[in-house]
């Protein structure tokens, strides 16, 4: 089977052109062949712009154990119609992943289930120090600095060196001091509105884990990705360690630490209560500066369903996070519609640099021989987030009511249409991922030098 995606606007790791695209046995076949190859299917996309598939590098899509909140099938159907073809998940599942053999069941499970493509952390716990070493099939592993949803923590120093010093695949963590959380919750006795919780999930919280982590990294020479940044401190640490670490830090900014601030509590209450909180306009400016900048590399959701009943508690049994998986490029494409960014940072920060930083294997470009996991969007649809139509299990979205422009119309796993005309196509398979970590990462592999930073 070869099809021809005719006359997109392709968007390639050197610039934009319009190009027909030719898929075959799953992988990017040819760009701009010879007019008279024969081809079995043509899909006209004049007028529309041709992406890589978003890699979204930070989800939690709950099974096992907690799939009345979301399950890899629901969570994959939201992917597709987002125009995420591929997934890294966190290990705060019921049970966590923290041996080699829960990710071995993760990855069966994920194989029989998901329509797109998936791969799996395994989480640290005080003493799981030789499943870390003889981990594989993994992108690296997850460290919760700070406890969050689920019970995983390890904020111990004496662990944390043991980690950084006697592991070799990359780390990642969710950094927020657990001392300073709990020294504030008391102070505030554990909170009674909302808007208490970015005063628990304060800014020396997160800075102090951040810098904690930074520091490991840099003593013991481990590449380290921080999560999920949240304040204009971070991105200042992450900045200075990315000018003197030599190629270690990566960062990440998530899109509702993009676009709202704890003035959002006032309209959407606990609907936009995660971890780490929100911060203030004023660090929501910084996230962007530092995208922009070159000093935070990625874009993905930190998707944390958890129902609207759950969500309507009152504070703080309100369960943190929210879920984005499926609005996620429609919110970026959106505010490069409003100029705020351009389209190919978009395809940078939440297609190109993931796959890099994680060292996945095909993914992230448009590029002959690289996987053919991409999506058409057509940049000037408008269309409505409507809770009613979400597919995440949760069924809601906080950015239920507002108007995007620029939307997926179209998306492909593997060469497979697994969205197309608002419908989700879930009867083919996605695959593992695969990883070099013999690349070294997003620094080894060029950085940003290709990217146009200048301007945003
Ligand atoms: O708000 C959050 N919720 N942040 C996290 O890091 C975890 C997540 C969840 O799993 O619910």
């Amino acid at each position: 089977m070869r099809t021809l995606i005719r006359n997109a606007t392709v968007v390639l790791p050197a610039g934009e052109s319009v190009l027909d695209v030719v898929i075959e046995k799953g992988r990017i076949a040819d760009i701009d062949p010879a007019a008279a190859l024969p081809t079995d299917e043509v899909i006209d996309a004049s007028g529309m712009h041709l992406l890589p598939g978003v890699v979204d590098d930070q989800v939690h899509f709950r099974e096992p154990g907690l799939t009345h909140k979301e399950d890899l099938a629901s969570a994959s159907r939201a992917c597709a119609r987002g125009g995420v073809t591929t997934f890294l998940e966190m290990p705060n599942t019921n049970p966590t992943t923290t041996t080699c053999a829960r990710l071995a069941e993760k990855l069966a499970l994920a194989s029989s289930k998901c329509c797109v493509n998936y791969g799996f952390y395994m989480g640290a716990t005080l003493d799981n120090l030789e499943e870390l070493q003889n981990a594989t099939r993994t992108p690296g592993i997850k460290i919760f600095i700070g406890s969050s949803t689920g019970s995983l923590l390890v904020d111990d120093p004496d662990t944390l060196e043991r980690i950084f010093a006697h592991t070799s695949l990359p780390i990642t963590a969710h950094c927020e001091d657990e001392a300073t959380v709990r020294a504030n919750a008391a102070r505030l006795g554990g909170g009674t509105d909302v808007a208490d919780h970015s005063r628990i999930r304060d800014h020396a919280a997160a800075r102090i884990a951040t810098a904690r982590a930074i520091d490991l990294s840099a003593r013991h020479r481990h590449r380290f990705h921080v999560l999920h940044v949240s304040t204009a401190d971070e991105t200042e640490l992450i900045g200075a360690a990315i000018a003197t670490g030599g190629g270690l830090i990566t960062g990440e900014a998530c899109p509702h630490h993009l676009l709202f601030s704890t003035e959002d509590y006032a309209r959407l209450g606990t609907l936009v209560q995660m971890n780490p909180s929100l911060k203030s306009p004023a660090d929501r400016a910084a996230l962007w500066r530092a995208l922009g900048r070159g000093d935070l590399q990625v874009i993905a959701t930190d998707h944390a369903p958890h129902t609207l009943q759950e969500k309507r508690q009152p504070y703080p049994a309100s369960p943190s996070g929210l879920p984005a998986v499926e609005n996620s490029l429609a919110l970026m494409l959106n505010e490069a519609h409003a100029g705020r960014c351009t389209l190919r940072q978009v395809v940078h920060w939440m297609c190109d640099a993931p796959a890099r930083t994680w060292d996945l294997v095909g993914k992230g470009r448009i590029e002959v021989g690289y996987d053919a996991d991409l999506v058409l969007v057509d940049l000037a649809e408008k269309r409505t987030v409507r809770n009613a139509e979400q597919l995440t299990k949760s069924g809601w979205s906080p950015w239920d009511g507002v108007e995007l422009t620029g939307w997926p119309v179209r998306t492909w796993v593997g060469g497979h249409t697994v969205y197309a005309q608002g419908r989700v196509d879930d009867s083919q398979r996605g695959s593992e991922a695969i990883y070099d970590h013999s690349r070294g990462g997003y620094w080894a592999t060029g950085g940003h030098a290709e990217t146009p930073f200048a301007g945003a």
